[in-house]
Protein backbone atom coordinates (compact mmCIF):
# COMPACT_ATOMS: atom_id res chain seq x y z
CA UNK A 1 0.00 0.00 0.00
CA UNK A 2 3.13 2.10 0.79
CA UNK A 3 4.50 1.26 -2.49
CA UNK A 4 1.69 2.01 -4.55
CA UNK A 5 1.19 5.64 -2.45
CA UNK A 6 4.61 6.55 -3.09
CA UNK A 7 4.50 5.15 -6.90
CA UNK A 8 1.27 7.38 -7.65
CA UNK A 9 3.07 10.41 -5.66
CA UNK A 10 5.76 10.10 -7.76
CA UNK A 11 3.93 10.14 -10.95
CA UNK A 12 1.71 13.11 -9.58
CA UNK A 13 5.22 14.71 -9.39
CA UNK A 14 6.55 13.78 -12.10
CA UNK A 15 2.95 15.24 -14.63
CA UNK A 16 3.13 18.59 -12.46
CA UNK A 17 7.37 18.99 -13.62
CA UNK A 18 6.29 17.90 -17.15
CA UNK A 19 3.59 20.25 -17.13
CA UNK A 20 5.67 23.17 -15.42
CA UNK A 21 8.17 22.29 -18.24
CA UNK A 22 6.01 22.68 -20.97
CA UNK A 23 4.98 26.06 -20.06
CA UNK A 24 7.73 27.46 -19.19
CA UNK A 25 9.51 26.87 -22.87
CA UNK A 26 6.09 27.92 -23.97
CA UNK A 27 7.01 30.87 -22.26
CA UNK A 28 10.45 31.20 -22.93
CA UNK A 29 9.56 30.78 -26.85
CA UNK A 30 6.83 33.27 -26.32
CA UNK A 31 9.45 36.08 -25.39
CA UNK A 32 12.59 35.18 -27.03
CA UNK A 33 11.85 37.37 -29.48
CA UNK A 34 11.21 40.39 -27.40
CA UNK A 35 14.32 38.61 -25.21
CA UNK A 36 17.30 40.13 -27.66
CA UNK A 37 15.93 43.42 -28.05
CA UNK A 38 14.64 45.49 -25.27
CA UNK A 39 10.99 47.36 -26.14
CA UNK A 40 11.76 50.82 -26.90
CA UNK A 41 9.14 53.10 -25.14
CA UNK A 42 8.31 56.72 -27.12
CA UNK A 43 6.98 59.65 -25.53
CA UNK A 44 4.73 60.41 -28.41
CA UNK A 45 4.82 64.61 -27.79
CA UNK A 46 8.40 64.69 -27.58
CA UNK A 47 8.93 62.82 -30.62
CA UNK A 48 6.57 65.27 -32.21
CA UNK A 49 8.58 68.24 -31.12
CA UNK A 50 12.19 66.22 -31.92
CA UNK A 51 10.78 65.97 -35.58
CA UNK A 52 9.83 69.78 -35.43
CA UNK A 53 13.50 70.39 -34.48
CA UNK A 54 15.41 67.82 -36.67
CA UNK A 55 13.53 69.82 -39.44
CA UNK A 56 14.81 73.76 -38.39
CA UNK A 57 17.99 72.37 -37.00
CA UNK A 58 19.29 71.01 -40.88
CA UNK A 59 19.83 67.55 -38.95
CA UNK A 60 17.97 66.06 -42.12
CA UNK A 61 20.26 67.88 -44.58
CA UNK A 62 22.68 64.89 -43.64
CA UNK A 63 20.00 61.77 -41.99
CA UNK A 64 17.53 60.23 -43.80
CA UNK A 65 14.09 58.86 -42.04
CA UNK A 66 13.73 56.50 -45.12
CA UNK A 67 16.61 53.86 -44.44
CA UNK A 68 18.79 55.51 -47.61
CA UNK A 69 21.83 56.95 -45.87
CA UNK A 70 22.96 60.66 -46.54
CA UNK A 71 26.02 61.69 -45.77
CA UNK A 72 24.73 60.68 -42.76
CA UNK A 73 23.28 57.68 -41.20
CA UNK A 74 19.63 56.70 -41.79
CA UNK A 75 17.91 57.44 -38.97
CA UNK A 76 15.01 54.72 -39.52
CA UNK A 77 15.85 51.30 -37.65
CA UNK A 78 18.72 53.05 -35.77
CA UNK A 79 17.76 53.29 -32.15
CA UNK A 80 18.09 50.09 -30.31
CA UNK A 81 20.12 48.47 -33.08
CA UNK A 82 23.89 47.43 -33.07
CA UNK A 83 26.34 50.41 -34.01
CA UNK A 84 29.59 49.12 -35.75
CA UNK A 85 32.42 52.39 -34.84
CA UNK A 86 35.71 53.72 -36.81
CA UNK A 87 37.21 52.53 -33.67
CA UNK A 88 36.23 48.79 -34.02
CA UNK A 89 34.17 49.03 -30.99
CA UNK A 90 30.45 48.05 -31.45
CA UNK A 91 27.55 49.68 -29.17
CA UNK A 92 23.86 49.39 -29.04
CA UNK A 93 22.28 52.64 -30.35
CA UNK A 94 20.44 53.42 -26.84
CA UNK A 95 19.39 57.02 -25.80
CA UNK A 96 22.46 57.66 -24.22
CA UNK A 97 24.58 56.69 -27.19
CA UNK A 98 22.13 58.95 -29.12
CA UNK A 99 22.09 61.60 -26.91
CA UNK A 100 26.20 61.78 -27.45
CA UNK A 101 25.92 61.38 -31.17
CA UNK A 102 24.31 64.71 -31.12
CA UNK A 103 26.01 66.48 -28.54
CA UNK A 104 29.63 65.07 -28.88
CA UNK A 105 29.17 63.88 -32.67
CA UNK A 106 33.06 63.23 -32.83
CA UNK A 107 33.81 60.43 -29.95
CA UNK A 108 31.53 57.95 -31.52
CA UNK A 109 32.14 58.32 -35.27
CA UNK A 110 29.82 55.30 -36.87
CA UNK A 111 31.76 53.00 -39.50
CA UNK A 112 31.82 54.04 -43.00
CA UNK A 113 31.31 57.44 -42.34
CA UNK A 114 32.97 60.44 -42.07
CA UNK A 115 33.26 63.06 -39.16
CA UNK A 116 31.43 66.02 -40.50
CA UNK A 117 28.81 66.54 -38.15
CA UNK A 118 28.79 69.54 -36.26
CA UNK A 119 30.27 69.55 -32.74
CA UNK A 120 27.87 72.87 -31.90
CA UNK A 121 24.71 71.42 -30.54
CA UNK A 122 25.50 70.85 -27.34
CA UNK A 123 25.76 74.26 -27.26
CA UNK A 124 22.76 75.50 -29.57
CA UNK A 125 20.30 72.93 -28.29
CA UNK A 126 18.36 72.86 -24.80
CA UNK A 127 18.60 69.55 -23.00
CA UNK A 128 15.02 69.11 -23.57
CA UNK A 129 15.84 69.52 -27.27
CA UNK A 130 18.47 66.54 -27.41
CA UNK A 131 16.12 64.50 -25.37
CA UNK A 132 12.95 65.47 -27.98
CA UNK A 133 15.49 64.44 -30.98
CA UNK A 134 16.32 61.04 -28.84
CA UNK A 135 12.49 60.69 -28.83
CA UNK A 136 11.71 61.41 -32.42
CA UNK A 137 14.60 58.72 -33.34
CA UNK A 138 13.65 56.16 -31.11
CA UNK A 139 9.75 56.72 -32.73
CA UNK A 140 11.65 56.09 -35.86
CA UNK A 141 13.16 52.57 -34.99
CA UNK A 142 10.28 50.41 -36.68
C1 LIG B 1 26.67 67.93 -41.95
C2 LIG B 1 25.93 66.69 -41.85
C3 LIG B 1 25.24 66.39 -40.52
C4 LIG B 1 24.32 67.15 -39.85
C5 LIG B 1 23.81 68.53 -40.18
C6 LIG B 1 23.89 66.35 -38.71
N1 LIG B 1 24.54 65.15 -38.72
FE1 LIG B 1 24.27 63.62 -37.41
N2 LIG B 1 25.75 62.57 -38.30
C7 LIG B 1 26.41 62.95 -39.45
C8 LIG B 1 27.39 61.94 -39.81
C9 LIG B 1 28.31 61.97 -41.01
C10 LIG B 1 27.29 60.94 -38.82
C11 LIG B 1 28.11 59.63 -38.75
C12 LIG B 1 29.48 59.94 -38.19
C13 LIG B 1 29.42 60.18 -36.72
O1 LIG B 1 29.03 59.26 -35.99
O2 LIG B 1 29.74 61.29 -36.29
C14 LIG B 1 26.23 61.36 -37.89
C15 LIG B 1 25.81 60.63 -36.81
C16 LIG B 1 24.67 60.93 -36.08
C17 LIG B 1 24.06 60.04 -35.13
C18 LIG B 1 24.52 58.61 -34.84
C19 LIG B 1 24.02 57.80 -36.02
C20 LIG B 1 24.27 56.33 -36.03
O3 LIG B 1 23.97 55.72 -37.07
O4 LIG B 1 24.74 55.75 -35.05
C21 LIG B 1 22.97 60.68 -34.62
C22 LIG B 1 21.99 60.15 -33.60
C23 LIG B 1 22.91 61.97 -35.24
N3 LIG B 1 23.96 62.09 -36.14
C24 LIG B 1 21.96 62.92 -34.97
C25 LIG B 1 21.94 64.20 -35.55
C26 LIG B 1 21.03 65.24 -35.16
C27 LIG B 1 19.94 65.11 -34.12
C28 LIG B 1 21.31 66.33 -35.94
C29 LIG B 1 20.68 67.72 -35.89
C30 LIG B 1 20.56 68.34 -34.60
C31 LIG B 1 22.40 65.94 -36.82
N4 LIG B 1 22.75 64.64 -36.56
C32 LIG B 1 22.97 66.76 -37.79
C33 LIG B 1 26.19 64.09 -40.19
C34 LIG B 1 25.37 65.13 -39.81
Amino acid sequence: MRNWAEGVFALVILLGLGAALFMFSGESLGQGSTATTAPILVDPDAAVRGEIIAGNTGCLACHTINGTPGSGPTWKGLAGSSRPLQSGEVVIADETYLANSIVDPGSQVVAGFDNIMPPEYADSLTEQEIGDLVEYIKSLAS
